[in-house]
């Protein structure tokens, strides 16, 4: 389980579906500031969640020194929490003084390994400096994860067999595979959205490619039916990421039409999904939830871990 915190809305790309795209006028922007990510972070520990996931648009407000800033305050009051971001593209040095800082992961979805279509989803921007990002984040030692969107106009199955040979490829720790939707104030408004079929079908299929992957059963699944995200745990996902972003915001960070969870407090949302995963038959696990391949590389300690893990089930009694 990961807390997200969506800090800020606005965003330079002007990625055809997204609703905080540059060209979006309607879109209603938001920073939050340094405390009230702080704020954000102090509730998910309280929650029990050992991992964050700020996530923003490609906002440059957000510089390398105030990004290091946010981790090292975040790091010095829980050093044993992991840092996930999901900030879009930088450079290799940026990423570099992040992770020194003490980011441990990255989120930077590849969106389409087709060139054709990446192109057209993204006017402005290179499908060759995407992927070497990824490269780089990998390089520099960060957990990475790539991902697609399922049903995005005009993708084939051909499309889809392409992302499926690209993250066998990448081998990334993660990959965020999520239905498209449409945003009301974005030019692919009167397109379909991606089936719940097709989306954990594709999940299925990323879980038997690589097995070790961490696979979130997104918000955008849940979104489209109302057991969505049950649907995709039981497909082969094993993450989720219950919003911890302040609920004054929630409704801004509007990247397609009908997200979920926009009225729930943080704590609603813990424990909506607990209940959730229980029920579908699973247990929830309350560690950094690294994973699994990565800690044998990095000698983790399995033993502190649990000792971990078993605190917060005494703290949460
Ligand atoms: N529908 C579904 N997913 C979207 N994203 C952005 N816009 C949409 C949309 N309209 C996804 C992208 C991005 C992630 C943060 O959200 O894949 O990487
Ligand atoms: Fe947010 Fe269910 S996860 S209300």
């Amino acid at each position: 389980m990961r807390g997200l915190i969506e800090f800020t809305n606005f965003c330079k790309r002007n990625c055809v579906y997204c609703g905080i795209r540059r060209s979006n006028t309607e879109a209603d922007r938001y920073r939050l500031t340094k405390e009230d990510i702080m704020e954000c972070v102090d509730i998910g520990d309280r929650l029990g969640y050992k991992t964050y996931v700020l996530q923003g648009g490609e906002d440059d407000y957000f510089t390398d020194e105030v990004m290091i800033e946010i981790i090292r305050m975040i790091k010095e009051k829980y050093p044993n929490n992991a840092i996930t971001l999901s900030l879009g593209e930088r450079s290799y040095e940026s990423y570099k003084k992040m992770f020194e800082a003490g980011a441990d992961r990255y989120l930077l979805r590849h969106e389409t390994a087709t060139k054709e279509l990446y192109d057209e989803l993204h006017p402005g921007a290179s499908f060759e400096e995407r992927r070497q990002c990824l490269k780089n984040l990998k390089e520099i030692g960060y957990q990475v994860g790539a991902g697609f969107m399922v049903g995005l106009p005009k993708q084939t199955n051909k499309d889809l067999v392409n992302d499926l040979l690209f993250v066998k490829e990448l081998e990334p720790h993660m990959c965020g595979i999520g239905p498209f939707i449409p945003h009301k104030d974005t030019p692919l408004k009167n397109n379909k959205a991606g089936t719940l079929e097709k989306t954990t079908t594709m999940l299925a299929l990323v879980r038997l490619l690589l097995p070790n992957v961490l696979l979130p059963s997104t918000t955008a699944l849940g979104s489209i039916d109302p057991t969505g995200r049950e649907k995709g745990i039981k497909a082969g996902g094993n993450v989720v990421m219950p919003n911890l972003s302040p609920t004054s915001v929630r409704e801004k960070y509007s990247l397609y039409d009908g997200k979920i969870c926009t009225g729930d407090e943080a704590a609603e949302c813990r424990q909506c999904i607990e209940g959730r995963i229980r029920k579908a038959g699973f247990k929830v696990e309350v560690t950094r939830g690294d994973n699994v391949a990565w800690k044998k590389e990095h000698g983790y300690n399995f033993v502190e871990e649990k000792i971990q893990a078993e605190n917060i089930r005494i703290i949460n009694k």
